[in-house]
């Protein structure tokens, strides 16, 4: 990276996440590629550490809601991107869907997303369990693409410290993504409730445990974001993610924009060009309408400070406010904000991410209306049966026993990694679904979306019409 002032010795690399995390976080991730291209080239030459252009939710959305290929964005962004890495976010053994998947499926995604363009994997799973993934690191390994290991990042009180999620915790669990052959290392702050000088301290100490390059992603949801940002990299982390201004704040991530010039001149001057930013920005503010009806805008506010208080996600919040609503129970928020916080202690303190927190948050729901586990769905059987993994702490023998009585799927615990108990599914899928999917693309995103990638394939091929936005 160049430095522009001629006195950075160590500037601080940037991933841009624009073009994924950003209109997945305010936008319901309905940014179209077609919005992408035009600021494709120009991106490329901001000298950006990597671009975040595909995984998360993208998979998802491009098929369902906009008519597009879900393998294709990379691909047509590699065009116009052709010095800057593409990065993934892939949620472990769950690939981009919702469910643990085999590993036959897991190799042949991986493949597939290495052959389409993407350098840089950031894998994760939600319950920290590295077991899940284990493959995914291996075979993006295999291709010889860059592992970004990732813990979550998740607390029992306000701020680090407490019974589990200690500097200790988050010590271990780096040299164990480091042993796993991890490239960089990531802690992933999905919820934004890192605090500055927590993160001062937690990346002190990274520093000093492993010798791989160190990431944060935060999101700006409790309005902490850019100082944390300031402390991670007075304590020396060496990547962070942002987002350029009109994709940025809100529950998605900083901006990149008062980054680069608070940093101007200093020795982590991240040497990146701020009236190229502009530019871009001037354009996604031109394609901005578009979007604009998706931003959630019932508050004047924009951040949510109840993440400080008691750390549940918004995103969950505004999920139970919808079911609440249909339930005409609305005025039992506040009994189910203290049950998702025993809840989760009874479920060994689980981070609140996509799959746990809406285990978490639909559990409340029934134990508040209907008495403690007096309903229990099937998913909460799951995660107590260690269909997800291993939870930060082991769940108590009774309530265990208590759950999983006369549950099909099993009523003693597993120990074994997930994966190791589901037969391989490719060849089995290929025949059900056959001539539809007409490639291996087709086949594993069936695989991944049964019913709405059927849709897409039947549409694709038999209406004769082109499904590609782009
Ligand atoms: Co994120």
């Amino acid at each position: 990276m160049k430095d522009t002032e001629g006195i950075s010795t160590r500037p601080i690399k940037i991933q841009d996440n624009t073009l994924r995390d950003g209109h997945q976080s305010i936008y319901a991730t309905r940014m179209k590629t077609e919005d992408m291209i035009p600021i494709a080239e120009e991106m490329d030459g901001c000298g950006f550490w990597a671009m975040e252009v595909w995984g998360g939710a993208t998979f998802d959305t491009m098929h369902r809601f906009l008519g597009e290929d879900p393998w294709s964005r990379p691909r047509i962004l590699k065009k116009y991107v052709k010095k800057t890495p593409f990065t993934m976010l892939l949620r472990g053994q769950n690939l981009v869907g919702y469910r643990h998947y085999a590993d036959d499926v897991v190799r042949a995604f991986v493949d597939k997303s290495c052959e389409i363009g993407i350098d840089i994997f950031r894998c994760f799973d939600a319950l920290n369990d590295f077991r899940n993934i284990e493959t995914c690191v291996e075979r993006i390994k295999a291709n010889g693409k860059h592992v970004e290991g990732t813990v979550c990042y998740s607390l029992t009180e306000s701020r680090l410290g407490g019974e589990i999620y200690t500097l200790d915790f988050y010590v271990q669990k780096a040299k164990e993504l480091e042993q796993m052959g991890a490239d960089t290392i990531c802690i992933k702050d999905m919820a934004g409730l890192l605090s500055p000088y927590d993160a001062f301290d937690l990346f002190s100490a990274l520093k000093k445990a492993v010798s791989v390059p160190l990431h944060l992603h935060t999101h700006y949801t409790s309005g902490m974001g850019s100082m944390t940002y300031l402390k991670a990299i007075e304590a020396g982390v060496d990547i962070i993610d942002t987002c350029l201004a009109p994709y940025a704040l809100r529950t998605s991530m900083p901006a990149i924009e008062p980054i680069v010039a608070a940093l101007q001149g200093s020795e982590r001057d991240a040497g990146i060009d701020l009236y190229r930013l502009l530019e871009i920005s001037k354009h996604l503010e031109q394609i901005a309408p578009k979007y604009g009806h998706l931003l959630a805008n019932q508050k004047l506010s924009i951040i949510d400070g109840g993440v400080l208080a008691h750390q549940i996600p918004g995103g969950m919040i505004s999920n139970l406010v919808s079911q609440l609503k249909e339930m005409k129970a609305l005025h039992r928020m506040g009994e189910i904000h203290k049950e998702i916080v025993q809840i989760r202690k009874e479920m060994g303190y689980p981070p609140l991410v996509t799959p746990s927190s809406q285990i978490i948050g639909s559990q409340a729901v029934l134990n508040v209306l209907f008495g403690r586990y007096v309903r229990i769905s099937n998913q909460l059987k799951d995660l107590v049966l260690g269909l997800y993994g291993k939870t930060a702490v082991p769940i108590d023998k009774e309530l265990t026993a208590k759950i999983l009585k006369n549950y099909k799927r099993g009523q003693e615990p597993i120990t074994v990694r997930p994966a190791d108990l589901l037969p391989p599914e490719m060849e089995e899928a290929r025949k059900t679904i056959g001539h539809l999917a007409r490639t291996d693309e087709d086949l594993l995103g069936w695989i991944l979306f049964p019913q709405t990638m059927e849709k897409y394939l039947q549409g694709k091929y038999h209406d004769g019409a082109t499904q590609s936005a782009s």
